[in-house]
């Protein structure tokens, strides 16, 4: 069943009433720009084809009452008033807090709710769940308290509901993606200011995810990398002071790093600066056509993940390794933070359910474990659903092949 319908369905059961708001938002791909969005950098992405649905009421009595069909746990509740309060480490709901509790540091008057959420993303496997809760209940609380927020200001609250919701200082680019994301294109986001364009998806090709089924928990990893890039670029700025990130920062520059930090450091900062150029590669490999150096550059990518970022693992190298030595793929690479979660792989749209059905076999002949994978055309950014078509049941929804 797609997500729409099936959070309109647990709202009902839930609460014994019709949600007053339904929305959707998608899971997020990223295809190329690894670690480069807190770095001001620039990032390929787009919405992946499964979405999160939230259905969304008031409540008169001041508490925010969360249920979900596919998040561990049952029914999850917290007075509005002590949204800031810490929920459960671990716990969805954590999320929901997040994002009350950054209403409310705007001035927002937070009614009570009831949310039920419906998912078919797989989770923390490197597509933005999380960003697609985030998002989705975001889209319905704006029209149900007729915020007026706009995008942007949208994207910047469910990244503090991220922050808040698992201790990760992440970037923009989840609940970016999942916001502008747009069917049938990619999101070349840059940073530095934000500005956004988007790109046909090639004619022909697709996305194949395969899950690594690796979890890490990346509070520790992902924070270190970021004060890594933070430590590199205030290194190089004792040299050149107009230098305030990673952006501003080329491959020369990188000899003023020796000595000045660890030499870790310096393969960290080397990762971020040569992923911008390669997303500048990319854009035009994508307006000629080129298949072939698009790919090629993912792979490059993952190797610099591997080498240099250090954020793959040998699970995600071995499902990448499959896509190199293949000819039906033109690349592939890790996607998201790393160290675990999904590959994506770029294959000719005919080929692809044969590509990941021999991936699937290999792994599972390999590590005694089949992996999720999925074939993925770039989906529909958030948005608002009819509560009516909410109701439709077709389990064939075009936007949610991916699951
Ligand atoms: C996670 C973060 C993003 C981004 C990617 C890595 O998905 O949430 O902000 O940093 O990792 O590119």
């Amino acid at each position: 069943m797609r997500s729409a319908p099936q959070a309109h369905d647990l709202f009902q059961t839930a609460f014994g009433d019709l949600p007053a708001i339904l929305a959707s938002a998608p899971g997020r791909i990223e295809v190329l720009g690894n670690h480069t969005d807190y770095n001001h950098g620039l990032v390929l992405s787009c919405a992946a084809g499964a979405r999160t649905a939230a259905a969304v009421s008031t409540a008169a009595d001041g508490r925010v009452v969360g249920v979900s069909a596919n998040l561990a746990g049952g029914r999850r509740t917290f007075a509005v008033a002590e949204a800031e309060e810490p929920g459960a480490p671990g716990d969805w709901a954590n999320y929901l807090r997040g994002l009350v509790a950054a209403l409310r540091r705007r001035g927002v008057e937070v009614p009570g709710l009831r949310i039920a959420v419906a998912t078919r993303l797989p989770l923390a496997a490197g597509l933005s769940s999380s960003a697609a809760l985030t998002t989705s209940v975001l889209v319905a609380l704006d029209r149900l308290l007729t915020l007026g927020l706009d995008r942007q200001e949208m994207a910047r609250i469910g990244q503090e509901a991220e922050g808040r919701g698992v201790g990760v200082r992440c970037g923009l680019l989840d609940p970016l993606t999942c916001l502008f994301g747009t069917e049938g294109h990619l999101l070349l986001t840059d940073f530095e200011d934000l500005s956004r364009a988007t790109l046909p998806m090639p004619d022909g090709l697709v996305f194949v995810l395969a899950d690594s089924g690796v979890r890490h928990d990346l509070r520790v990893e992902y924070n270190e990398r970021r004060l890594s890039c933070e430590a590199a670029a205030r290194a190089i700025a004792e040299k050149r002071p107009e230098v305030r990130s990673l952006r501003q920062v080329g491959l020369a520059d990188l000899a003023a790093l020796n000595g000045a930090v660890p030499e870790r450091v310096r393969r960290r900062a080397r990762h971020v600066i040569a992923e911008n150029e390669r997303v500048r590669r990319a854009v035009d490999c994508l307006r000629a056509a080129d298949s072939s150096g698009l790919g090629q550059l993912l792979l490059d990518s993952h190797r610099s993940s591997r080498a240099d970022f250090e954020n793959s693992c040998p699970e995600l190298d071995r499902l990448v390794d499959f896509g190199a030595a293949d000819p039906r793929c033109f690349g592939a690479r890790l996607s998201g933070a790393g160290f675990g979660g999904v590959t994506i792989h770029l294959v000719e749209a005919g080929l692809a359910s044969a590509y990941a059905a021999d991936l699937g076999d290999r792994i599972e002949a390999a590590a005694g474990r089949r992996p999720w994978t999925a074939v993925c055309r770039p989906g529909a950014g958030a948005r608002l659903e009819d509560l009516a078509a909410g109701l439709e049941r077709d389990p064939d929804q075009q936007d949610e092949t991916a699951s």
